[in-house]
């Protein structure tokens, strides 16, 4: 029997969401010990009482317990933009190895229309988090970034030397961008510097830039919780697929691709989650704060891997992907393109697997299959009532 209490425990910020929560179930089915801060505003709750104090997890939590057939070891409702008192009580309450930061806001047309909320909601929160971490000599981090910071590709397939910064087109990429720039600052003091300061140990840092993140969990319990009007293609689609909405509008179809619509880096929301497990190891797999006893230990380190299958499908490969292997029709029709958009964009994903030994397993199959068996299941995302029978 596995005893878990020697295993390290993992902080998972934002782990009720899309990502994090396949993300929290992989970490629970290799063993880790796993605390979740979230402050449910992307997340269905079930219940509240009259206090509006959280009597149950959310939904997408309770699920993932059930799948691991393992508890969390806690779960904390909570905004790191102002509550940092609190983080910093979970800190002391856990023995907090190393952190997976998925919280943020993340819908690309409303960070047009709420910049400020954006900056404030993604960039402080993430400060917020990082002076907590220092604060308690927890130095390891794995970030959620987004394939985003590339902004229109200059070249393909893009490989994690692409520059970045340039042409990101909203407030939603800027921030991730901000983001990777503060953590690549945190791992460059110098080891002079840090050893002057009597800082104990270094940053160790992981961006991980997510390509087109689609599909469900294979047994159809866990998936996108989608609330308003899905902006991304797979959701559309598998709402137009189970009669919630008439067709799907497909953003041009003049671009210079084999069918004239853009092209995409899908991948499965399972590998997504095992690049996280994968970038954990290999952070894990250097030396602890407490381990660190000789005054040179080196400068931080800071990585950044493309999470993506290294193949692109046009909107209308995906389409009719989607109707082959669900037995579904889903009309269409083609309208404008939709600004800012890239015609071609899809991942070197040769780094990752040289240095995290991780690569894609699930084909595009997979993903429209597993993406229609959930939203079958549970057509309110986790607002459907789920029974034991379902399973
Ligand atoms: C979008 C965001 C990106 C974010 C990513 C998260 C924009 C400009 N970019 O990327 O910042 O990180 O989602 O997954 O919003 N399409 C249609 N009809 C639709 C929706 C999309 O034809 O209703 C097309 C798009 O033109 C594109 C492809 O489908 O060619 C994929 O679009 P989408 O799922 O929105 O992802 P991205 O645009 O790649």
């Amino acid at each position: 029997m596995t005893n878990y209490q020697t295993k390290p425990v993992i902080l998972v910020t934002g782990g009720a969401g899309y990502v994090g929560c396949h993300s929290v179930l992989q970490l629970l089915e290799s063993s880790y010990r796993v605390v979740v801060v979230d402050n449910c505003s992307n997340a269905y709750v079930p219940e509240e009482d009259s206090n509006g104090n959280i009597q149950s997890l959310p939904e997408s939590l309770r699920r993932v317990q059930i799948l691991a057939g393992r508890q969390l070891e806690a779960f904390y409702k909570m905004n790191l933009v102002d509550q940092t008192e609190s983080l910093n009580d979970v800190f002391m309450r856990h023995k907090i190895r190393a952190v997976i930061h998925f919280a943020a806001l993340k819908a690309v047309s409303e960070s047009i229309q709420q910049p400020l909320n954006y900056y404030s909601n993604n960039l402080i929160g993430t400060l917020n988090l990082l002076n907590v971490m220092k604060r308690h000599g927890c130095r390891d981090l794995i970030f959620s970034s987004s394939a985003t910071v590339y902004g229109l590709p200059q070249f393909l397939p893009v490989t994690e030397k692409h520059q970045v910064g340039q042409n990101v087109l909203n407030p939603y990429g800027r921030t991730k961008y901000m983001i990777e720039q503060i953590l690549e600052d945190l791992c460059s003091v110098p080891r002079e510097f840090s050893n002057k300061m009597n800082i104990p140990a270094p940053w160790n840092i992981i961006a991980l830039r997510y390509f087109n993140p689609v599909g469900a969990h294979p047994s159809g319990i866990i998936g996108e919780h989608t609330q308003d009007t899905p902006s991304n293609i797979m959701p559309y689609i598998s709402q137009v697929a189970i009669g919630k909405r008439d067709k799907v509008y497909i953003y041009g179809e003049d671009y210079d691709t084999y069918d004239g619509t853009g092209v995409r880096d899908y991948i499965h929301i399972m590998d997504l989650a095992s690049g996280h497990t994968h970038a954990l190891e290999y952070l894990l797999s250097t030396p602890a704060v407490e381990d660190v006893c000789e005054p040179s230990y080196n400068n931080g380190t800071y990585k950044v891997f493309n999470l993506g299958t290294g193949t692109g499908y046009s909107v209308i490969q995906l389409i009719q992907t989607f109707e082959y292997v669900n037995k579904v029709k889903i009309p269409y029709e083609i309208t404008f393109r939709r600004p800012g958009d890239a015609g071609v964009v899809y991942a070197d994903v040769r780094l990752a697997a040289q240095e995290l030994g991780w690569k894609a397993k699930y084909g595009l199959e997979d993903m429209v299959r597993d993406t229609y068996r959930w939203q079958v299941r549970f057509p309110d995302g986790f607002k459907s009532k789920y029974s034991d029978e379902k399973c």
